[in-house]
């Protein structure tokens, strides 16, 4: 194991660390750069009946599902098909209509979490074509579904899941931009997120640069902190759970991702001058209403850290940011929650705590 870990101390660390690389892997073979265009293998002979559904259901746990949460809007832009997202316990336990033109995707790092399983099963009895989206190769998952897409991350090993999100996120993302190949009015938007794609691996190397200021953050204000809010929308909500949720799972301190515009219908009542914030500021189309939701928490006397491109010059000039570069607006997600997967390693680290076994807690989660 010490010889897996090459340079870092902790699988966590090197999984962070290998997202410039992992997601270059998820792509490779599949998406060519020059012309624009991505083909998937294991979808070829079921593209036409993918095309023909009625719906989408995506369905996961945990950091799988917050891929699919990060990806259903540009997945129904690109596909003009409804996608619906799913707790893959929840599903079970409300025993969703499911019939056989249903298209049902389901999102496993490991293949074999129970809860996935059973939803999959579910589905495959009646009658639906279940595709898989899996990290590894031959997992219950990967075997039992029509078809798929292994995500090829490489193992993960860290509990909290890392690099695999980040590679889930591009292999939806390549589905929908199979499913859309023949969508002439879309070829300019297509064409923008597969250039994006090109440049993601050196723009998650630029904010993996930025580490130490976020072990300073760490340190710091937030060292002592007994809970944190990270708070966000529109496409960023997802980043918003996901580095919630691994704020949680290693570094123990409470933390809650809030979509934005549910500020007034609750959690505004949280935020005084003592609540930590995270708030997720990053420019896209929804920039207005997330400098009002900024606005909203400072006139509370809350001191929010923004999460803001590298060139943004609207944030006022005493307010902490961590700066990322700009990318299309459906891939920003994967470099924003980068500093938020480094964030809770080293609240974790600074509290002595073991970042890749967490305490009550498995990698894969293989009983219901
Ligand atoms: C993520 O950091 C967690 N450890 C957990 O939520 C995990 O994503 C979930 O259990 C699903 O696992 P899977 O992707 O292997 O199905």
């Amino acid at each position: 194991a010490e010889i897996m870990k090459g340079n870092f101390d902790h699988f966590m660390q090197k999984e962070i660390y290998e997202q410039p690389e992992s997601v270059v892997n998820t792509m490779r073979g599949r998406v060519n750069f020059d012309n624009h265009q991505v083909t998937l293998g294991g979808l070829r002979n079921y593209l036409p009946i993918i095309r023909r559904g009625r719906r989408i259901v995506f369905s996961g746990c945990g950091t799988s599902y917050h891929s699919c949460i990060a990806t259903r809007a540009i997945f129904e832009e690109l596909t003009e098909i409804p996608v619906s997202v799913e707790l893959a316990s929840d599903f079970l336990d409300r025993k969703t209509p499911i019939f056989r033109d249903d298209i049902c995707v389901f999102l496993s790092q490991s293949g074999e979490t129970a809860d996935t399983i059973l939803a999959m099963r579910y589905c495959l009895e009646r009658g639906a074509l279940c595709l898989g989206v899996v990290n590894t190769v031959g997992s219950t998952i990967s075997r039992e579904t029509h078809c798929g897409v292994h995500i090829n991350a490489g193992p993960e090993i860290g509990v909290a899941s890392t690099k695999a999100y980040t590679s889930q996120f591009i292999a939806l993302l390549m589905i929908a931009l199979v499913l859309s190949e023949d969508r002439i009015s879309l070829t300019e938007r297509r064409n923008q997120i597969i250039d994006g794609l090109h440049a993601l691996p050196a723009q998650l190397t630029k904010v993996l640069a930025g580490d130490n200021a976020l072990q300073q953050l760490a340190t710091g204000t937030l060292a002592s902190s007994r809970s944190l809010l990270i708070l966000g929308r529109g496409l960023q909500y997802a980043t918003c759970l996901e580095g919630a949720l691994k704020i949680k799972e290693i570094s123990y301190m409470h933390s809650e991702g809030i979509l934005a515009g549910e500020l007034k219908h609750g959690p505004l009542a949280l935020i005084d001058e003592n609540m930590p914030v995270i708030i997720i500021m990053t420019r896209d189309s929804l920039y207005p209403k997330v400098q009002s939701a900024f606005a909203q928490i400072t006139a509370r006397k809350a001191q929010p850290i923004v999460i803001c491109n590298e060139d943004d010059e609207g944030i006022p000039k005493d307010v902490r940011t961590i700066r990322v570069p700009k990318t299309v607006d459906c891939l920003q997600g994967l470099l924003n929650i980068v500093p938020l997967q480094l964030l809770s390693y080293h609240l974790a680290i600074n509290n002595g705590f073991d970042v890749d076994f967490p305490r009550n807690l498995a990698k894969s989660v293989t009983t219901e």
